[in-house]
């Protein structure tokens, strides 16, 4: 046994006469593997900051939230929410689990078409779709869910000139007990905005009303609002059936389950707060089995499920670039990597622990990244153990919403590598050079020389 390593004591301020009612502090053990392979020798190869994502746990939240959804309602069909990650390895993975591809922008149904997505099973939602967009959408037959009267006025007029019919269905809002509510997105229910929506769509014979969408938040903590969206939506198709006599495809319940990262100000770590999917899944396919008239050839129920299939397959390396101690005497760690690369540490606490080991005494720290900015915060009060400038921290949970709202600011953008299912390690994306970065800029020939005195 090696020696063991001196700790220096500290001294701790204790707030007299305030009751700790979480107790002694958790102890997390340091992550020094990510599928078995040792954080220090991922960064040898590959650098620091890094990202890194596993194949293996995005094919098993995949299927087990498949499985959970389909012992509720036979007919499910999960669509991969492209702005949760849309690096083409990871969308690849998705639909080889086979999931269509949902997207909300050109950019998005553009990455989903050179990978191979053939229209029909693209799911084209959002509200700022071009006359382009939208012709191209046509021609290939993808599900276009209409977000608002000037796309619907404007797909009349397209399939008219182009003598095609679009593959339509509508976003319906709701108010389901969520407040402020997201009433931004789609027609809404109870002003009766989304029935007159639906009358004009009907009477068209260039529109094919195919399903009804609504996606009705995100990270949603509780399974109740879906049973109420997913309850007016059966209204809805309910009257469509029995007024206008239209057989829908599916009804498109969106994403918004949540995944395993707590939100800044909650109170339990997610793991203890949050119901099981199982429960989301029981409200969400409860209501469907009031459908009526539909007899053995129910609607699919698709699914745009995003950070709770993939959010705890990212992981992302960074190393203590310095050790402070604020004016007020609390310890600050600098890591390399930042708000940059984790938008999501402004509304999420990131866990993050030691790559290595360390000893056992904690102390409450600031961790900031590496930007020259206040704003760079990753944690602003986190209990960790004394760790030196060089050593790795993991953060955990990552895997949504990082890669697609990175910024290049500052600095450059890491490497991203996949632990393949099969073993082994392959770069995603390589990290960004300035090359990279600089390669569209042009500068006036005035402006190419100076000479500084
Ligand atoms: C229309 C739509 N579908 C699906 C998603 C995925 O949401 P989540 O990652 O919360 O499951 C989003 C994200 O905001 C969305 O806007």
């Amino acid at each position: 046994m090696g020696k063991k390593q001196y700790e220096r004591p500290i001294i701790n301020k204790q707030y007299s006469g305030f009751m700790n009612k979480f107790g002694n502090a958790t102890v997390s053990q340091p992550k020094t593997e990510i599928e078995n392979i040792p954080v220090k020798d991922l960064v040898a190869q590959y650098g620091s900051p890094l990202f890194v994502m596993s194949e293996r746990v995005m094919r098993e939240n995949q299927r087990n939230v498949a499985r959970i959804f389909r012992t509720r309602y036979p007919k499910v069909q999960f669509a991969w929410s492209y702005k949760t990650n849309y690096m083409n390895a990871v969308c690849s993975v998705f639909h080889q689990e086979g999931s269509w591809a949902e997207v909300v922008s050109e950019f998005e149904y553009d990455r989903a078409r050179r990978l191979g997505v053939q229209g029909e099973h693209i799911i084209f939602n959002g509200p700022d779709k071009s006359t382009e967009g939208l012709e191209r959408a046509i021609r290939e037959k993808a599900k276009i869910h209409i977000d608002h009267y000037d796309e619907l006025y404007e797909l009349i007029e397209i399939t008219e000139r182009l003598g095609l019919t679009a593959q339509v269905a509508i976003r319906v809002n709701y108010d389901v007990g969520v407040y402020p509510k997201w009433d931004r997105f789609g027609f809404n229910y109870e002003n009766g905005e989304a029935r007159e929506a639906l009358k004009r769509i009907v009477v068209n014979k260039k529109l094919k009303l195919v399903g009804l969408h609504s996606h009705i938040g995100t990270y949603m903590m509780s399974p109740e609002p879906y049973r109420i969206a997913m309850t007016k939506m059966v209204a809805l198709a309910n009257w469509l059936k029995s007024q206008h006599h239209v057989h829908l495809e599916y009804l498109d319940a969106g994403g918004g389950l949540p995944s395993h990262n707590t939100l800044k100000g909650q109170y339990l770590q997610a793991e203890e707060a949050l119901p099981a999917l199982d429960q989301y899944a029981d409200a969400i396919t409860g209501p469907l089995f009031e459908l009526e008239s539909y007899g053995d050839s129910m609607p699919t129920l698709i699914l745009e499920s995003g950070r709770a299939l993939i959010d705890n397959a990212g992981f992302l390396i960074s190393t203590i670039s310095a050790l402070k101690r604020l004016s007020d005497g609390k310890r600050a760690y600098i890591i390399d990597a930042g708000i940059n690369l984790l938008f999501t540490s402004f509304w999420y606490k990131h866990k993050l622990v030691p790559a290595q080991a360390t000893g056992v005494i904690k102390e409450n720290a600031s961790v900031f990244g590496p930007l020259c900015m206040n704003i760079d915060c990753i944690h602003e009060d986190i209990s960790l153990p004394a760790m030196k400038k060089g050593e790795h921290v993991v953060l955990f949970n990552v895997g949504a919403y990082t890669m697609t709202q990175w910024m290049q600011f500052i600095t450059l953008r890491p490497s991203v590598v996949m632990i393949m299912e099969k073993g082994g390690v392959e770069v995603i994306r390589k990290g960004e050079s300035l090359d990279y970065v600089m390669q569209l800029e042009q500068t006036p020939d005035s402006l190419k020389k100076f000479s500084l005195v």
